[in-house]
């Protein structure tokens, strides 16, 4: 175990919770469970509201944003609502997510504006977190028709960026089907890995990038995360339902630094 890479765990707050004082209580149960935990690299993703609160409150953490504006003038810009990824970098923000499929559902968020999402971050120095995933109706065509499907979402955020100026391990990139997102249902982790081993494939042979991490997101909680991880391909986890809820965060992050 001592030389195999840290597993990295995202907690995906998503819209929650609804105070601080419960922001903080989540954090630190989160964090004092990971303590000390030699192979986990743990990356807190509050809402917005709560980061600089929480970065004052325990700036040891690494810090994750939820999303990131798709441009990033300098000097800032008329962009109503939106927040930089320079600004979040000078906050000591570390990660960013882009292109979750809530977004690219609720939002229309498009490949292309996800690409300039991905770039305006990496640009920055922080580490982007690329989702993709399939939705239920490509998976019930069966295998072919998944791998068509990220292949060509990994294709539309990557072909206008410039992956050779960027260090290779500024790109992780979460595979979550859609369809287990928030339903408890989850892939088998042959069929998880199969997608994560071809993720990896287009990265090296199309893209030079060979050391992206690579994780598996939805519906993880403390009794599948040690299965999931098992897969020599799957490099962590993205988080989401379960990282709100303190006994399962604390659990889950127990299972992955006993493994
Ligand atoms: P979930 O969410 O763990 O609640 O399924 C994962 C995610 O959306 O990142």
């Amino acid at each position: 175990m001592k030389n195999e890479p840290k597993k990295l765990i995202i907690a995906n707050w998503k819209m929650n919770p609804l105070t601080l004082r419960e922001a903080q209580r989540i954090f630190d149960a989160s964090c004092s469970a990971a303590d000390g935990a030699k192979n986990i690299d743990l990356v807190i993703a509050p809402p917005f509201i709560y980061l600089s609160d929480l970065i004052q409150y325990c700036g040891e953490e690494t810090f994750c944003a939820q999303d990131v504006c798709w441009e990033d003038p300098s000097k800032g810009g008329a962009y109503t609502g939106e927040v930089s990824a320079t600004m979040l970098k000078k906050l000591g923000v570390e990660y960013c997510i882009v292109g979750h499929s809530e977004r690219r559902q609720y939002l229309q968020e498009t490949d292309v504006l996800i690409g300039k999402k991905l770039d305006a971050t990496l640009k920055t120095g922080m580490t982007a977190i690329l989702c993709v995933g399939e939705p239920l109706a490509i998976r019930k065509k069966g295998k072919a028709a998944v791998r068509e499907y990220i292949k060509k979402q990994l294709a539309g955020s990557l072909k206008a960026i410039e992956l050779k100026s960027y260090r290779a391990d500024k790109l992780v990139i979460a595979y979550e089907p859609i369809w287990a997102i928030g339903t408890g249902v989850v892939p088998t982790v042959e069929d998880a890995g199969e997608v994560i081993d071809l993720i990896r494939t287009v990265l090296v042979t199309g893209y030079s990038v060979k050391q992206a991490r690579i994780l598996y997101g939805g519906s993880v909680n403390s009794k599948n995360i040690g299965k999931f991880l098992s897969h020599k391909g799957i490099d962590g986890a993205l988080v989401g339902g379960a990282s709100i809820d303190v006994k399962e965060i604390s659990k889950l992050i127990s299972v992955v630094a006993n493994s």
